[in-house]
């Protein structure tokens, strides 16, 4: 009985979760990033090409540019000097953006949003990851391009010219092929030979990981010390428990 109890249980939550999971893709499958926060080659590769590509658009101010140089291993100067595009900002300052959001939503349709914390938000690191590296031409949409994970986007794909021109041939690669979950036909995304981009495709992908490291390094700037002080605690216990363990033995040692 209380196998079959187990079971259902076990049932349900694996329904729950992979419902979770289709509704923060929106049904199309996510590419695992497995960040890594203890890798800063990456995360500052990620710094860069975010100040260069997003920070014109976007703000992170839950941030300070001095955190970030700190945790990340970069020289006061020359973080002023390459990653700080207001020249009048300071290096304890917030990660602000002069972007107006009354006109980003006439130019957009939406004002760009704070991606500080942006990878927990949206279905984590992995829905960010996929976010960027499936945007597809798409003549309907304003900028000519759309979204697999973020339906009808209003960003334009800001990383065009290193990607190259992905086309959506829905249906064409395998007809048959469908979401499990929401019967969707499962759609292949390839680059038009004609219009490469001046990345090849691995090395885009790596560009992607290295934002969405950085991102979700912003979420949880400490990641790295929670998981250290987690390993110090635990030695602690296992330490304590010899003396705890010694001590009911003195305890008890008259009782029985
Ligand atoms: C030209 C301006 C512009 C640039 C540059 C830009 N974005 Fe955006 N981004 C937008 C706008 C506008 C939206 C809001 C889209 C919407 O809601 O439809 C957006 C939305 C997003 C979202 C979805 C956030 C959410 O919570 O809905 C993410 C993630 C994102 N951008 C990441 C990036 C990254 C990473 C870069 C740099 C590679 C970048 N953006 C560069 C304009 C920009």
């Amino acid at each position: 009985m209380k196998r079959i109890i187990l079971t259902i249980k076990l049932f349900l939550v694996s329904v729950l979760f992979s419902s979770l999971a289709a509704a923060a893709g929106g049904g199309y499958p996510l590419d695992e990033a497995n960040v890594d926060p203890s890798d800063q080659a990456s995360l500052q590769r990620g710094a860069k090409y975010y100040q260069n590509f997003c920070a014109g658009c976007h703000a992170t101010q839950y941030q300070r540019y001095e955190r970030v140089a700190d945790d990340l291993g970069i020289p006061h100067d020359l973080m002023m000097e390459n990653l700080v595009l207001d020249k009048s900002a300071k290096i304890g300052n917030l990660m602000h953006n002069s972007m107006d959001p009354k006109e980003a939503k006439v130019w957009f349709g939406a004002a760009p949003p704070d991606l500080t914390l942006v990878s927990r938000v949206k279905g984590g690191p992995d829905w960010l990851y996929t976010y960027l590296r499936t945007f597809y031409e798409d003549p309907s949409r304003p900028y000519g391009v759309n979204n697999k994970v973020f339906p009808d986007v209003g960003m334009p794909h800001v990383l065009l010219e290193l990607q190259g021109v992905q086309i959506d041939n829905c249906g064409d690669t395998d007809p048959t092929a469908r979401d499990p979950l929401t019967g969707d036909k499962i759609c292949g995304l390839t680059i038009d030979p004609e219009r490469k981009g001046s990345m090849t495709s691995a090395e885009y992908d790596q560009m992607a990981y290295d934002l969405t490291n950085f991102l979700a390094y912003s979420a949880e700037p400490m990641q790295e010390q929670r998981k250290q002080l987690g390993i110090y605690v635990f030695l602690f216990l296992a330490v304590f428990l010899v003396f705890a363990y010694l001590l009911k033995r003195e305890f008890w040692k008259d009782v029985h």
